[in-house]
């Protein structure tokens, strides 16, 4: 089979593999990187992390596949200005790449990306209408339509983070307002716990975020599973939001399944079975009829799966 390296990058972590076309990883290697890097420092630990890869596996690269936070310019090869990743700006990233390691690179957005993988070697296989969540940092999406990857004129498709759940509500990174990523993000769902903790200092949510001087996605996991009041009503108006998102998203796209990954997709049945309900009733009935919302299943490795997905599709490779 031919090999690929496989980049992943992301708000918060990095990671590189070499993945073969039946999607196996021979090997990869994640780091953790910072928003505040930027992308000089960011490429120069992609460089580092691939030399090494390459270096231990001699098997034959041809190509190099990225999936980045979006918005892009594929064609160009550009990361925009992503709201996950200030101070990109238009940064032409597949140029560097290719000027560091000599190969051809193919880009896409992350959550293309892992939509690719899902749809190639997880919960998507066997379908040809699959829309997927991710649900982490940000919220991001890919549509796969017709059995290919919707990417739109630049590569843009499926930003299903930035659905207005709110048509006035507060603005997001992204420069516009009410988008469900601000609310239900892995760090939107943070935000609001805080501000929740404050105003029921009585709350298990409380105590516990006294407790790890913090609040994250997993102290909310922690109170829900406690069944503290509090929380339950928030996870509830949380569902809530995740459901008017993806019931647009299913108006939009009449999908046979719905896919869900990303580090809230670890809350397990405590957002998949209420979700399941509360799109169900969102939605006009002939949509929903067999369609389900499952967790991804590529787990961790969808990320450099995914990137994998992108080089080998290669629809959307710069040549220099
Ligand atoms: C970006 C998407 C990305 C998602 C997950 C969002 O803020 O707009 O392009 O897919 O975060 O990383
Ligand atoms: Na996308
Ligand atoms: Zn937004």
């Amino acid at each position: 089979p031919r090999h690929v390296l496989a980049i992943d990058i992301g708000g918060t972590k990095l990671a590189v593999g070499i993945v073969s076309s039946r999607g196996e990883i021979a090997d990869s290697a994640r780091t953790p990187t910072h928003v505040e890097f930027g992308p000089d420092v960011v490429l120069s630990r992609i460089v580092g992390l691939s030399r090494d890869l390459l270096r231990r596996h001699p098997v034959a690269v041809d190509m190099i596949g990225v999936g980045c936070g979006g918005p892009l310019d594929t064609g160009r090869g550009l990361v925009k200005n992503p709201p996950n990743l200030p101070g990109w700006n238009d940064y032409p990233l597949v140029q560097h790449l290719q000027d560091a390691l000599g190969l051809r690179v193919a880009l896409d957005n992350d959550a293309n990306a892992a939509a690719l993988a899902e749809f190639h070697f997880g919960a998507g296989r066997g379908t040809r209408h699959m829309v997927y969540f991710t649900i982490s940092t940000g919220i991001g999406g890919g549509l796969i339509l017709n059995g290919d990857l919707y990417r739109g004129k630049f590569g843009n498709a499926g930003e299903i983070g930035h659905v207005q759940v709110e048509y006035d509500g507060e603005p997001c990174n992204c420069g516009g307002r009410g988008c469900l990523e601000h609310y239900a993000s892995g760090t939107g769902i943070a935000r609001r716990a805080r501000k929740l903790a404050e105003r029921y200092p009585d709350s298990l949510l409380n105590t516990l975020a006294e407790h790890s001087g913090e609040i994250t996605a997993h102290t909310v996991k922690a109170a829900l599973e406690a069944n503290d009041s509090a929380t339950v009503d928030f996870w509830a108006e949380t569902i809530e939001m995740l459901a008017a998102g993806v019931a647009s998203v299913v108006h939009a796209f009449d999908p046979e399944r719905v896919v869900i990954g990303g580090g809230i997709s670890k809350f397990g049945d405590l957002l998949f079975e209420p979700l399941r309900s509360r799109v169900k009733a969102r939605t006009m009935p002939p949509l929903m009829e067999g369609v389900d919302i499952v967790p991804a299943s590529c787990a961790d490795d969808v990320g450099v799966l995914g990137a994998a997905a992108v080089a080998l599709g290669g629809q959307t490779m710069v040549v220099s």
